[in-house]
């Protein structure tokens, strides 16, 4: 039928514009592995991208102790739900081993875009 191949076509022309116009959020989406590897990656990840994404702790650089200042320090502060117990051990352990203060981040340069 020419008039149901006609609606065929137009519902697929309006459900092409639909698509184009979903706003893209590939750009600013985060996955765990935005961060560096280690165990406690997907933890940590999922309790702070909460409020903020993951650029504020990848360019960050503490020791364990300032890590774990930072955690009360963001429930004061901020209002982050306290975070305690087993898994503000593992947080805590993968912040410090992960983004440890700079000067001690290892004496080469490491070449980001080779493979781990
Ligand atoms: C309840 C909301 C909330 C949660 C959850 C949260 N943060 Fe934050 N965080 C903030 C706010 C607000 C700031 C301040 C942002 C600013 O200064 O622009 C901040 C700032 C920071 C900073 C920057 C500190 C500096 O040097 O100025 C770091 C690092 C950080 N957060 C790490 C974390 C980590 C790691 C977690 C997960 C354990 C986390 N945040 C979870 C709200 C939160």
């Amino acid at each position: 039928m020419v008039k149901g191949l006609f609606a065929a076509l137009a519902a697929g022309l309006v459900a092409v514009p639909l698509l184009a116009n979903t706003p893209s959020i590939s750009a600013e989406e985060e996955t765990p592995d935005i961060l560096a590897p280690g165990e406690g990656r997907d933890e940590t990840f999922y309790y702070c991208v909460a409020c903020h994404n993951t650029a504020l702790i990848r360019r960050s650089g503490f020791s364990r102790q300032q890590w774990d200042e930072l955690m009360d320090w963001m429930t004061e502060r901020h209002g982050m739900n306290p975070l305690e117990g087993e898994l503000r051990e593992t947080i805590v352990n993968y912040l410090a081993q992960a983004y440890p203060p700079r000067r001690q981040r290892g004496p080469a340069f490491t070449n980001p875009f080779a493979s781990n």
